[in-house]
């Protein structure tokens, strides 16, 4: 297991409510907000409070803590608490359509919800108790991410990475940075170069600081610069989280990433995805079947609530792109780096 101490705790079931740090305020403040309701969470998930895949997860997982807490006070009879509660479950899946963590650890409630032969108030608790499990798991299986990605990463390597998969992502740790927390425990040589990640700059917002919160010595590009230190041997690897990945190994992840695996396969870098076996999605085959997430034309034609192009022109502002597998030199998850044939390496996964 890696050495590395992250300071950075994102989100903790605590008091009877879900504690989380608000990503809208980075990098101006790094403040917890305590959400308490579960159409609460819902807010907090789609207006991106909290983001990132494996985060949204263990929120989805507490809001269906929240909203037991709530049906219980105003239903007593049991199967219709269950009928409710899990309505409801199925509504906290709809607040964001592509990470299909929140949809996997809405199910393992769900079957909590289903399997459990307790009364109103035991169901509470159990729900209560897979919510923790779930979040405390969260930050273990990123370690063992961590420590496998580790293994490829080279003496002094400089790692591209873009959007944020980091510890602000999830539990705590990271995915992809946490691939980069644990080879610099291993080797404080190495170094980050982090896109800026339009429209909603969660490089430059959340990459950046988490990183210098952290020591980690980080440059910032913005994202169009990515080919032109490529080119100049200035990049040694990319990792990046992902958000979705279908049986094929197709990954879907934030806008822009397919930009920078097609740098990288032109100048054969290796592009890595570091994610948990819960982003992968073997109910689908490929990539197409992804429901990509649009947004807000407010996250493109502004920035920090400025204007910054014709008030009138047309926008499309898709959340995320698929970077097709033939792209992708390794798929880096808790059980080690899945290889291609994906199609074989993730049947081989039994999951
Ligand atoms: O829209 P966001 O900020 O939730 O998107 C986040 C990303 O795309 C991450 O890179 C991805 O979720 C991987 S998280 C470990």
């Amino acid at each position: 297991m890696s050495e590395f101490h992250s300071k950075i705790r994102t989100i903790q079931w605590t008091d009877n409510c879900s504690r989380m740090v608000d990503q809208t305020l980075f990098p101006y403040e790094y403040k917890y907000v305590d959400i308490k309701s579960g159409d609460e969470m819902f807010a907090a998930i789609r207006n991106m409070i909290v983001r990132g895949a494996p985060a949204i997860g263990i929120a989805g997982a507490h809001g269906i803590v929240l909203y037991a807490i709530e049906i219980a006070k105003q239903i007593s009879n049991r199967d219709e608490f269950i009928s409710t509660l899990l309505e409801k479950a199925d509504y906290m899946k709809t607040s964001r359509p592509t990470a299909v963590n929140l949809m996997w650890a809405v199910e393992k409630q769900k079957e909590i919800i289903k399997n459990s032969s307790s009364g109103i108030s035991g169901i509470v608790e159990e729900l209560k108790q897979n919510g923790i499990k779930l979040e405390n798991e969260d930050i273990e299986i990123n370690k063992k991410i961590g420590d496998y990605g580790a293994e490829v990463v080279p003496k002094g390597a400089t790692i591209l990475t873009h959007c944020n998969a980091g510890a602000l992502a999830t539990v705590g740790y990271g995915t992809a940075l946490g691939v980069v927390r644990s080879a610099y425990a291993k080797d404080n040589t190495i170094q980050v170069f982090a896109d800026e990640t339009r429209p909603r700059q969660q490089g430059a917002r959340i990459t950046t600081l988490e990183l210098t919160m952290d020591g980690i010595p980080t440059t910032l590009i913005t994202d169009g610069m990515c080919s032109y230190f490529m080119k100049k041997g200035m990049i040694d690897m990319v990792v990046v989280g992902a958000d979705r990945i279908a049986s094929n190994g197709d990954a879907a992840n934030k806008i822009g990433t397919y930009t920078v695996a097609i740098a990288a396969k032109y100048h054969n870098i290796p592009f890595y995805v570091a994610a948990p076996l819960s982003t992968i999605d073997t109910n689908i085959e490929t990539g197409d079947e992804i429901v990509i997430e649009e947004r807000s034309r407010e996250e493109v034609t502004h920035i920090n609530g400025k204007i910054i192009c014709a008030p009138e022109v047309n926008i499309i502002n898709p959340g995320f792109d698929v970077t097709p597998h033939e792209l992708i030199a390794g798929i880096i998850t808790e059980k080690g780096i899945l290889r291609p044939d994906y199609k074989d390496s993730i049947k081989a996964l039994g999951i």
